[in-house]
């Protein structure tokens, strides 16, 4: 922070990506927060205005320029691919300033913390090469809710099937997904094999099959023996968020046909026996978590109600009928806000809030 400036500085690098999209609305709302906030993204966006607390801003290219002026206490937030995290945040940190990294490139490097401000926001003060990192957005939909689960009754055993929407391969996936749902609508579809296949033609995007009128239990690369790089990445960070090292977690990733919204089914067994009732009075409390659950009155939550909104919903909550241990719940979260845009901001304030304090 130059001297001087009473506020830290802030840069967003990602600016003009889906989730620096809400990034930006998001710190916009935070008027007291920051001093100058810088926005970066590739050259492709270079010279773009983008609107940030009511300012048309200019967006520069990622550059060491880019940077110049940032040091100590400032911050600059990450919202760009993994290898772009990777090769810019040691950039950043040089400088003495901090990085908040919402891709994958760092959640599992044991000198990074990995933050959840409801769960693990004093695991930020830690930070030996000067980046933070943020979660998968899978695992920060149904983690709020796990882990105040786990304070009152021992989290012993996890198991995830998610249904992620189409945002989560960012921009990209959107228009991917816009334009495949164009070209099936009107079309006399789902009777003859491959006709999906056909109507949305060779390039289905960044999915791996059409997702317009589909399922495809996919999501992410590869990893080993049939596991997705995903699929591990939340088993880690869940292990790593809430300090259970070795908790059994088993994850299947779906992409299913919604533009903003995770959704995911949950069965977690725990070390005490739990009830309905009990695990509706941990989660009616549990900050980051809004609960609506009475489907005799057809009331749960959807992700088409979570977008655009800040917590975790939960609902269909219910005790496994042959374990008295074990509870199966429904989540869903905006993936962009909830899953990524919300928790960097909280944390970068975290660190805007440390350097304010000493
Ligand atoms: N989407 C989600 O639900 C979600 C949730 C949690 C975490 N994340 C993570 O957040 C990150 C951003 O995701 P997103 O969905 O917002 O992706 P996106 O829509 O594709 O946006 C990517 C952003 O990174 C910039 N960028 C791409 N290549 C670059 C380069 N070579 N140099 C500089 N900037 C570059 C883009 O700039 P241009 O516009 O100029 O191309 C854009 O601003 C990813 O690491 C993703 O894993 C995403």
């Amino acid at each position: 922070m130059t001297a001087g400036r009473s506020a830290p500085a802030l840069a967003v690098v990602g600016a003009t990506g889906a989730v620096g999209s809400v990034l930006l609305r998001i710190v916009s709302q935070r008027a007291d927060v920051w001093g100058a906030i810088r926005l970066i993204a590739s050259p492709r966006s270079a010279g773009r205005r983008s609107a940030v607390r009511g300012e048309e801003t200019e967006v520069l290219a990622l550059t060491e320029d880019a940077f110049d002026g940032l040091g100590k206490g400032d911050v600059a937030v990450f919202l760009t691919p993994e290898h772009v995290s990777a090769r810019w945040a040691p950039v950043v940190t040089a400088r003495g300033s901090t990085v908040v990294d919402a891709s994958p490139a760092f959640r599992t490097d044991p000198g990074v913390p990995l933050v959840v401000p409801e769960i693990n926001p004093q695991a930020a003060l830690l930070r030996p090469h000067g980046i933070v990192a943020g979660p998968d957005p899978v695992t920060l939909s149904m983690i709020v809710a796990v882990g105040a689960l786990h304070s009152a009754y021992g989290l012993t055993d996890l198991q995830l099937s998610t249904y992620q929407a189409a945002s989560g391969a960012g921009r990209a996936g959107t228009e991917a997904l816009r334009r495949q749902l164009s070209l099936v609508t009107g079309a006399e579809l789902g009777e003859q094999p491959g006709d999906v296949r056909r109507a949305v033609g060779a390039d289905p995007g960044p999915f791996p099959a059409p997702l317009a009128l589909n399922v495809v239990p996919w999501t992410g690369g590869p990893d080993q023996d049939g596991w997705s790089a995903e699929e591990l990445r939340i088993r880690a960070e869940t292990r790593k968020v809430l300090g259970l090292d070795t908790l059994p977690v088993s994850v299947t990733c779906v992409r299913v046909p919604v533009i903003t919204g995770h959704s995911m089914t949950v069965r977690a067994r725990f070390r005490d026996e739990i009830s309905r009732a009990g695990a509706h009075e941990v989660l009616a409390t549990a900050p980051g978590v809004v609960l609506v659950d009475d489907p005799a009155a057809g009331e749960f939550p959807t992700p088409a109600d979570a977008a655009g909104t800040d917590p975790a919903w939960v609902g269909r909550v219910r005790r496994s009928l042959d374990d008295p241990r074990a509870l199966e719940f429904f989540v869903c979260a905006d993936n962009l806000r909830t899953g990524a845009a919300l928790n960097t901001a909280q944390i970068a304030e975290l660190l805007a809030a440390e350097q304010a304090s000493g």
